[in-house]
């Protein structure tokens, strides 16, 4: 079963963390080059609302899966290691951060767009890029205690 919820991990960390790295190294410098604010804009805020839903969709895979490994653990009488408690943790506070990005920037961004306010779009868009770099750092940092964490075990 083990097995089966560390595959349901890797799908929603696969997800995540390779849709952030699209986004930030590849969508938006192409979109910086070759597109003006009035058709920029709107393409990244589309383009964000259908990944955050795929985000929103792999946190649920993400915690889910994470709980039940947690719950096996601990069910069969164990204690979790350390990496595994720091996993969650780190994971918590890039929760936190994606939730922000959703529920303030993103739909500041959309009203923005819609009113053609492209300065305040722009500026919108910066602050949900330098979260996406933070949830970017702190991913791989979680990647790291994940699988390095297994040295202390
Ligand atoms: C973005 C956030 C997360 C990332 C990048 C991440 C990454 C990983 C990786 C790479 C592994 C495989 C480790 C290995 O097999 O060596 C793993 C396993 C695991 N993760 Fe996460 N994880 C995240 C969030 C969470 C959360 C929220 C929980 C719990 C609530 C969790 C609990 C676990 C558990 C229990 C394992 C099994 C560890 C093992 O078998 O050694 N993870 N995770």
């Amino acid at each position: 079963m083990t097995e089966l919820w560390l595959f349901l991990h890797f799908v929603a960390v696969v997800t995540w963390i390779g849709g952030m790295v699209f986004a930030h190294f590849c969508l938006r410098p192409a979109a910086l080059a070759t597109l003006q604010p009035p058709q920029r804009l709107p393409l990244m805020a589309a383009a964000l609302g259908r990944f955050f839903a795929l985000v929103g969709a792999s946190l649920v895979l993400l915690w889910g899966s994470g709980l039940a490994m947690f719950a096996g653990i601990t069910g069969s009488g164990g204690k979790p290691p350390l990496s595994w408690n720091l996993m969650a943790a780190i994971a918590a506070v890039m929760t936190l951060v994606f939730l922000w990005i959703v529920l303030r920037l993103h739909p500041r961004m959309r009203s923005a767009v819609a009113a053609c306010g492209w300065p305040n779009a722009a500026a919108a868009l910066d602050a949900i890029r330098r979260l996406v770099v933070l949830n970017l750092a702190l991913g791989f940092l979680t990647i790291a205690v994940a699988t390095l964490g297994r040295l202390a075990n």
